[in-house]
């Protein structure tokens, strides 16, 4: 009999600007996301210096039409009821409410938008989860104010926060405030807006524009507190545990290194209300000379948050000398391990990871823990009677269940899980349909062609006994 508690929450996962669509309709501003190209150039192009944020005639823009949930929602939160799913995580694009970011009063439009979705998965018995922020600024507040690295911003994402709050009071529960809030550390473009110019300290604007997210999500979770105290507020790392490469001291001092600014130095600031010991010495030796106003100790000491939520996709290994084969990865990369196979992305499988991470994270914050995105992107091919067999992607979220429910053993105390891309959508670091997440297929190709139909894959069948059976059937 395994250890899932009846209230387990089962679910899946998706991000406003990699599925909406309606980039341009219900008076929406552009955002960061809906000027990044499609293709497997996307990261390098955006973390170009002389990235402008502008719309380019030589580039496709995915994220503009995603997958049309604007328009099939309903469609799709009933192939969700279908599935069995206890829960939805979605985000809201932050320029639907506030086109440029920086109004006083938000778009109506925008937001009866999300009182429609919000209120069929209420009807469908799904327990909405909501990112507050998942890497789709305003893209004004990227031109206008440079991003995060304004203090600015605080005061326009709290606003942001409180009209969500007050809108959504007593009907949706579990928020969290910025996707892979750690991420700004590897990829500052996606999370913080930020195109790093060459004459800048580069660490020192990363770190600044950081510190500014977590003093927002701080005052977001004070907001919430206020307007509706059974509210539940998460942070959201994506968090792995870092192997050393050898038993050579010198790389477990690296690993060990990696691993704590990775998952702990923000984890710290959200669970404990400070920066940990070791951000000191980072500071200092980078250069890094955080500006912080004299309430930001107080707030972050105070508001921190309800529960720990994650993204895990794969392990990490480092070396000291890092002259070895280095790994692809989402945000952040590695050496190449061994042991571990990896997807046709170059991401490595690590199921046995999601257990190390889980007793790690478990073991320093004793919070509930939530896996908010785990999954395998993968091609996918539709047979001729329409059938799609992924038994690649059964056997890869079967084994990271398996490990979860491994933790759950341990004792970590595990909230829920979402799959990652539970329908497919558009990549977030290659802006490709091709890589495909999901338990329903939808008919798009990288090319821009297909008619947008939803079909069910085996996986699909697959979930929904394990969702049937709370996780006995894996
Ligand atoms: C996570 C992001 O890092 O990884 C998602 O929160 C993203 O937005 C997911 O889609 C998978 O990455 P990718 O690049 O395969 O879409």
């Amino acid at each position: 009999m395994k250890n899932v508690p009846a209230d387990f929450l089962w679910g899946g996962a998706t991000a406003a600007n990699q599925f909406e669509g309606g980039f341009d309709q219900g008076g929406k501003g552009l955002s960061i996301a809906d000027v990044m190209p499609g293709g497997k150039q996307r990261m390098q192009l955006i973390h170009d210096a002389a990235f402008d944020f502008e719309l380019h005639e030589q580039y496709t823009y995915p994220n503009h039409e995603g997958i049309d949930f604007y328009h099939r929602y309903k469609e799709d939160i009933a192939l969700f009821k279908e599935m069995g799913f206890k829960t939805f995580r979605m985000s809201i694009a932050w320029s639907r409410i506030f086109p440029n970011g920086d109004e006083m009063e938000p778009n109506e439009e925008g937001l009866a938008f999300y009182d429609r979705v919000i209120d069929e998965l209420i009807a469908q018995e799904i327990e909405p989860l909501v990112t507050i922020s998942h890497y789709e600024l305003p893209r004004h507040l990227a031109i206008a104010y440079g991003g995060w690295r304004d203090r600015r911003l605080v005061t326009f994402f709290e606003r942001y926060s409180r009209v969500l709050f007050e809108r959504y009071q007593g009907k949706v529960k579990y928020w969290l405030t910025f996707n892979e809030i750690n991420g700004a550390q590897f990829m500052p473009m996606l999370s913080l807006g930020v195109a790093l110019q060459n004459e800048e300290n580069h660490l020192q604007t990363t770190y600044q524009g950081l510190h500014h997210q977590l003093v927002a999500s701080s005052l977001a979770t004070k907001a919430a507190r206020e307007i509706d105290p059974s509210m539940q507020i998460g942070c959201m790392l994506i968090a792995a545990p870092v192997y050393p490469y050898s038993s050579n001291p010198a790389d477990v001092q690296v690993a060990l290194d990696e691993e704590r600014m990775m998952n702990y130095f923000c984890g710290d600031v959200h669970v404990r209300g400070e920066y940990p010991a070791f951000a000191k010495r980072f500071f200092v030796e980078n250069g890094i000379e955080l500006k912080q106003e004299e309430t930001d100790a107080a707030i972050l000491k105070e508001y921190t948050v309800d529960f720990f939520s994650l993204s895990y996709y794969m392990s990490r290994t480092e070396k000291a000398d890092k002259t070895t084969d280095m790994t692809a990865g989402n945000i952040m990369n590695g050496v190449k391990n061994p042991y571990l196979k990896a997807s046709d992305w170059g991401w490595e499988i690590d199921p046995g990871g999601l257990r190390i991470i889980l007793n790690k994270l478990y073991d320093r914050y004793q919070k509930p823990l939530f896996i908010v995105e785990n999954g395998l992107g993968a091609y996918d091919k539709v047979e001729a009677d329409g059938a799609i067999h992924d038994e690649y992607r059964i056997d890869y979220l079967k084994a990271h269940l398996q490990a979860m429910v491994e933790a759950m053993e341990d004792g970590v105390e595990v909230m829920g899980y979402t799959s990652w891309g539970c329908i497919d959508l558009v990549s977030a670091s290659t802006g490709e349909y091709s890589k495909r997440y999901g338990f329903i297929y939808v008919d798009k190709q990288d090319d821009g062609s297909g008619t947008l139909e939803r079909s069910r894959k085996d996986s699909f069948f697959w979930y929904q006994e394990v969702i049937a059976t709370n996780g006995q059937a894996l």
